[in-house]
C-alpha cells in the first residue's frame, strides 16, 4: 500500500507523500474499503484534489480494494518544517537523479507483444497532446529498435553541454484555439545520438539497461506537462526500473483487436505488478477500417481492448481504427494526428489525447496555489 501511495506526488514539494510524512493513516477494513488520510501542508490548498485523485486512482487499482476514501488533515507546524527540510534536502541531493520535474505526468506505453503499434501511438499522443498547447516529452526507450525520429520527421544530432543533452525540440501547431500559443515536443531517442542503427546495436548488451536510466538523468529535460515513454517491446528490466526512476509513471497499454490473446493478459498484469506501474488505460489498436461508405472491416477481429481492459481492471480508452494514414504517416515523418482532422484514426488520438488531459491524468496546475512553499523554502535555506 505504501509502496503504490509512494507514487503520489505531492507537485509543491515535488516529492512522494510518503517520503514527505504526509500519509497519516492508511485504515483497511474487512470489507476491502480503504481510508487514507493524509495532512496536507496547507488545508486549502487548490492541489489537493489532485492528491486526492492520485490516491484514489492509485489504491482503487489494488486487488481487493472496494471502495477509496481520502480524509484530510493539516500538519501542525513541527511536521511542517520538517516535511520543508526534506523537500529541500530531497531538491538537493536528488539535484540529479532524474531531470523530470515531478510535476510532469509520466505515461509509459507498454504491451504484451511487439508490434501493435507502441511506437505509432505514442508519438501521435504526442502530437495530439501538444495541439492542445501542451509541452510533452517523447523519450525513446527502445534503445536499439528506436523509431519515433523515423515517425516524427526528425534528423538532428542531439546537442549537450556541461555533460547534459539538451532534447530535440519542435512545435506542433495548435488547432484548438489558435490564439493558444503551439504546444512543443522535446524528443530523446538513441537514433538521435547514434550515426546509424549498427552503432546501436554494438551498444546493445553494454548499456541497455543503464541507458534509459542516463536519458533520464543527463538530459534537461526542463519543464513538461507531460512525459510519454515509447517502451520496448517485451518486459523485461527496463519496465521494472521505471516505477524506481519515476515513481509516478503509469502505464499505457496497447493491444489488437484479437481475442485470444490471454497469454498477453497475463503477461501485462504481471508486468504491472512487479513494476508497480499502474495501468491507467488499454488502447486497443488496428481496430476495424471503416471505409467511406461506412461498410467496417475488422480485419484483426474484434473485443480484444475490451477483453484486456476487462483482464487487467484498467478502462479501455481509445480504439485506433486500422488505417494506411497511420502506417504512412509514420513512413514520412508526418504523424496522422498532425495532418488531416476529418481523418478517423487522426480523431481517435485526439480524443485519446482529450480523455487523457481531462479524465485520466490531467496535467498537473501549479499556478492555482499561491503558497509555492519550496520556492519559499529554497528561499530560507
Ligand atoms: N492503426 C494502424 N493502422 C495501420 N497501421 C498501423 C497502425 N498502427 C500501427 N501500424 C503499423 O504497424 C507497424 C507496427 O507499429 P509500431 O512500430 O508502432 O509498433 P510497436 O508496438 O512500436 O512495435 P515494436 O514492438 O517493434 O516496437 C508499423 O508499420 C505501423 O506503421
Ligand atoms: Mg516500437
Amino acid at each position: 500500500m505504501r509502496r503504490i501511495l509512494a507514487g503520489v506526488m505531492d507537485p509543491e514539494l515535488r516529492a512522494s507523500i510518503v517520503e514527505l510524512d504526509m500519509v497519516d493513516e492508511v485504515r483497511v477494513s474487512d470489507d476491502g474499503s480503504v481510508l487514507v488520510r493524509v495532512a496536507l501542508t496547507t488545508a486549502g490548498c487548490p492541489l489537493r484534489s489532485q492528491i486526492q485523485a492520485d490516491v484514489e486512482s492509485k489504491v482503487r487499482g489494488l486487488p481487493g480494494v472496494t471502495d477509496v476514501a481520502v480524509e484530510y488533515g493539516e500538519m501542525t507546524a513541527a511536521q511542517k518544517s520538517a516535511a520543508m527540510q526534506r523537500a529541500r534536502w530531497n531538491a538537493r541531493e536528488n539535484a540529479d537523479t532524474t531531470e523530470v520535474p515531478a510535476s510532469t505526468r509520466v505515461l509509459a506505453v507498454a504491451s504484451g507483444k511487439g508490434g501493435v503499434g507502441k511506437s505509432s501511438v505514442t508519438v501521435n499522443l504526442a502530437v495530439a497532446l501538444a495541439a492542445r498547447g501542451l509541452t510533452v516529452g517523447v523519450l525513446d526507450a527502445d534503445i536499439w529498435g528506436f523509431s519515433v525520429p523515423r515517425m516524427l520527421g526528425l534528423d538532428g544530432r542531439l546537442g549537450g553541454t556541461d555533460g547534459k543533452i539538451t532534447p530535440n525540440t519542435r512545435e506542433i501547431p495548435n488547432r484548438l484555439d489558435p490564439a493558444d500559443p503551439p504546444g512543443i515536443l522535446k524528443v530523446v531517442s538513441m537514433g538521435l545520438l547514434v550515426e546509424d542503427e549498427e552503432t546501436a546495436l554494438m551498444w546493445r548488451g553494454l548499456i541497455l539497461t543503464k541507458a534509459v536510466e542516463q536519458f533520464l538523468h543527463d538530459v534537461r529535460w526542463g519543464p513538461m506537462d507531460y512525459l510519454l515513454i515509447d517502451m520496448p517491446p517485451g518486459t523485461g528490466d527496463i519496465q521494472m526500473g521505471l516505477a524506481r526512476l519515476l515513481p509516478q509513471a503509469e502505464m499505457l497499454v496497447v493491444t489488437t483487436p484479437a481475442r485470444a490473446a490471454q497469454a498477453v493478459a497475463t503477461r501485462v498484469a504481471d508486468m504491472a505488478h512487479r513494476s508497480f506501474l499502474k495501468v491507467a488505460g488499454v488502447i486497443e489498436n488496428m481496430s476495424a477500417f471503416v471505409a467511406p461508405d461506412g461498410a467496417r472491416y475488422a480485419l484483426f477481429g474484434e473485443g480484444g481492448g475490451a477483453a484486456l481492459a476487462d483482464a487487467v481492471g484498467a478502462p479501455l480508452v481509445a480504439s485506433i481504427p486500422l488505417e494506411p494514414a497511420v502506417s504512412a504517416g509514420g513512413d514520412v515523418g508526418e504523424p496522422v494526428a498532425a495532418r488531416a482532422s476529418d481523418d478517423p484514426a487522426a480523431m481517435a488520438f485526439h480524443a485519446l489525447a482529450a480523455r487523457v488531459v481531462e479524465d485520466l491524468l490531467p496535467p498537473v496546475e501549479m499556478s492555482g496555489c499561491t503558497a509555492r512553499i519550496l520556492d519559499l523554502a529554497s528561499r530560507i535555506a
